[in-house]
């Protein structure tokens, strides 16, 4: 697992307990010329081609504009960046969640290895009622992160899941920031 930094440095090792090197060789090639593919309009469209490059016998189970999001089958989900903002979301996640405060912790999506260009995390139950309380506690999460000095930028009932324990966390935290000067921030300038 390689060291975590903030959001910026992008070498880094990139060793794995649960990917084989073939398929770190594979992520690695589709990194290299996702750029070429950074005119596609829909998120889908970089999805498939992501797909037919990667060839990984994991079962796809989501996707978005910036990550294509694979099952390991074995509680755990890896992401790969469909684009820079994707790159840039995993190294945020995995900074975020081993930087935050132990509370804040609660309510993320634990990060278990992270390389170059992909994630891996804890897979949760993304099934969220778009019921009012849902919203409710989706806004009281969002005056929870602010307290703890996170910016919970794309805070949406998309992008969280439930836990075991019945607890709300999210499992796209990509654009949060704990820096007002962070890289995330810029694009908003
Ligand atoms: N930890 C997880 N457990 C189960 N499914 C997940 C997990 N993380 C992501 N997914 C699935 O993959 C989808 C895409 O993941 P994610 O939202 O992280 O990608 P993204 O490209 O950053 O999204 P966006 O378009 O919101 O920026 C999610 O909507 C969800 O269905
Ligand atoms: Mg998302």
């Amino acid at each position: 697992m390689c060291p975590i930094n903030n959001g910026n440095e992008r070498i880094q090792s990139n060793e794995s307990s649960m990917l084989s090197r073939e398929e770190i060789k594979s992520i690695e090639s589709w990194i290299s010329q996702m750029g070429k593919y950074q005119f596609f309009k829909t998120a889908k469209q970089k999805m498939v081609t992501a797909k037919k490059t990667l060839k990984f016998k994991y079962k796809m189970i989501g996707y978005g504009y910036n990550r294509i999001v694979y099952d390991l089958n074995n509680g755990y989900i890896l992401k790969i960046a469909l684009c820079e903002v994707g790159l840039i979301g995993n190294a945020n996640e995995a900074y975020i969640y081993n930087n935050c405060n132990e509370e804040a912790q609660k309510y993320l999506c634990p990060v278990k290895e992270f390389g170059s260009g992909w994630i891996i995390m804890k897979k949760m139950g993304t099934k969220v009622p778009l019921a009012i309380m849902e919203y409710t506690k989706l806004i009281e999460l969002e005056l929870k992160f602010l307290r703890y000095g996170i910016i919970p930028i794309d805070l949406r009932l998309d992008n969280v899941a439930f836990s075991e324990d019945n607890e709300m966390v999210v499992i796209d935290y990509g654009l949060f920031t704990m820096d007002l000067k962070s890289p995330v921030l810029r694009w908003f300038d």
